[in-house]
């Protein structure tokens, strides 16, 4: 019986363990855009220009100075397409990549015939159209998320924080120059709280289109997530996002000792300008099905032998 009992403490550690490290393999899923008014007709040139591009997406040049911005085209005339690759500003380089490849086999997968397509996740964007998307600010189509708890203070107080902090770093994003438009920082609101932000647009766009795209999603706040405790708004040229809790890696001196901090499990409630459902859910069920699976094989194996075992021990006592 106490062996029994050790060996579901044992799976069950293992089951965790393999959980963690299936979690860490994957970006974290916000969203994804696909055009189904731009489709593509399969084996057309577009096709092979895309599956090419993609394939060398991220383009493999490790530089020292990361900015986690890519951008690339391929083929030629009406069949060229546009790619480009963002990832959030503290991302260190080897995450970056990981979530970029990530992404250009999941968006394949996802938008199987569209020419042009976006996927966001925590960590990266994604976006490839056979329009130039270079140094053009778009700021559809938008996706907003927001945390269903509200704020325990006063809001209007919590806004004033809220927004003076948001401004501030629009302003310090924005003058970024053409290599990172990337601002974090953190302010203390109401009850003794801490509001942490995060805006980035990308570093293509000027000072004044990437004012322009925060602007607008910072509109989408007293909209959309007035008084919610966390909100996320992500668009093809800019996104921002507020915690109660520190889920970025701040930057030096401090920058290069923490691990990241893990992707947002508070933000529960996904609402999109579609109307669409985000599917957090499905990548979920993706990784604890397999799991679970194997799990419960080691576990009926286990099983299966003990009784072997005893039924064999039986015998000898008898
Ligand atoms: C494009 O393809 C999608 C399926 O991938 C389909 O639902 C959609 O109707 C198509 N759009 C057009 C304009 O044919
Ligand atoms: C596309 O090409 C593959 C391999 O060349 C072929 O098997 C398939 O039938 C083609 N599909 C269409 C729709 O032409
Ligand atoms: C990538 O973007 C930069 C502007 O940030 C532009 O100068 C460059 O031409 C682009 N690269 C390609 C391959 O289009
Ligand atoms: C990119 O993803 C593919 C398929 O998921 C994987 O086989 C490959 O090793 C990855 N490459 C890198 C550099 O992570
Ligand atoms: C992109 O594809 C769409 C649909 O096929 C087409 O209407 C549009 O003109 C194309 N844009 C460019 C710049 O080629
Ligand atoms: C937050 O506040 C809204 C409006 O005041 C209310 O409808 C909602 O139930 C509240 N949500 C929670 C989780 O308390
Ligand atoms: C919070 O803000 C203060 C003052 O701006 C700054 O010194 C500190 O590094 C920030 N902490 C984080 C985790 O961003
Ligand atoms: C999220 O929304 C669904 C309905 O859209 C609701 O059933 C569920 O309770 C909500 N989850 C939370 C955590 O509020």
């Amino acid at each position: 019986m106490d062996l029994a009992l050790t060996n579901s403490i044992y799976l069950f550690l293992i089951f965790i363990a393999v959980l963690i490290t299936q979690a860490i393999a994957q970006p974290s899923f916000s969203g994804r855009y696909c055009d189904v008014g731009k489709n593509y007709t399969t084996n057309s040139t577009y096709q092979a220009n895309l599956n090419h591009l993609l394939s060398t997406f991220p383009p493999n040049i490790y530089t020292a100075d990361h900015t986690g911005f890519y951008n690339s085209t391929y083929g030629q005339n009406s069949d060229k397409v546009y790619a480009m690759g963002l990832c959030r500003g503290d991302v260190k380089p080897e995450a970056c990549r990981s979530c970029l490849n990530y992404s250009t086999n999941s968006i394949k997968e996802n938008c199987p015939n569209q020419k042009e397509a976006i996927e966001w996740y925590a960590e990266c964007m994604l976006r490839y159209s056979n329009r130039s998307i270079f140094g053009v600010v778009e700021t559809n189509p938008r996706y907003w998320f927001w945390n269903v708890n509200n704020v325990t203070s006063n809001v209007d107080d919590f806004n004033q924080v809220l927004n003076a902090l948001l401004s501030d770093l629009k302003d310090k994003a924005a003058a970024g120059g053409s290599l990172l438009k990337h601002a974090t920082g953190n302010e203390t609101a109401p009850n003794f709280q801490t509001i942490y932000a995060q805006l980035q647009c990308t570093p293509d766009l000027s000072q004044t289109q990437c004012t322009r795209c925060l602007d607008v999603a910072m509109a989408d706040i007293p909209r959309w997530c007035d008084g919610k405790q966390s909100a996320a708004i992500i668009s093809p040229s800019c996104n921002l996002r507020f915690e109660l809790y520190l889920f970025y890696e701040p930057s030096s001196p401090i920058a290069d000792a923490p691990p990241p901090s893990p992707p947002s499990p508070s933000i529960n409630n996904r609402t999109t300008t579609q109307g669409k459902k985000s599917n957090t859910s499905r990548t979920i069920i993706i990784v604890v099905v397999p799991t679970v699976v194997c799990v419960v094989l080691i576990i009926s194996i286990c099983a299966c032998l003990r009784i072997k075992r005893k039924e064999g021990e039986e015998e000898i006592s008898n």
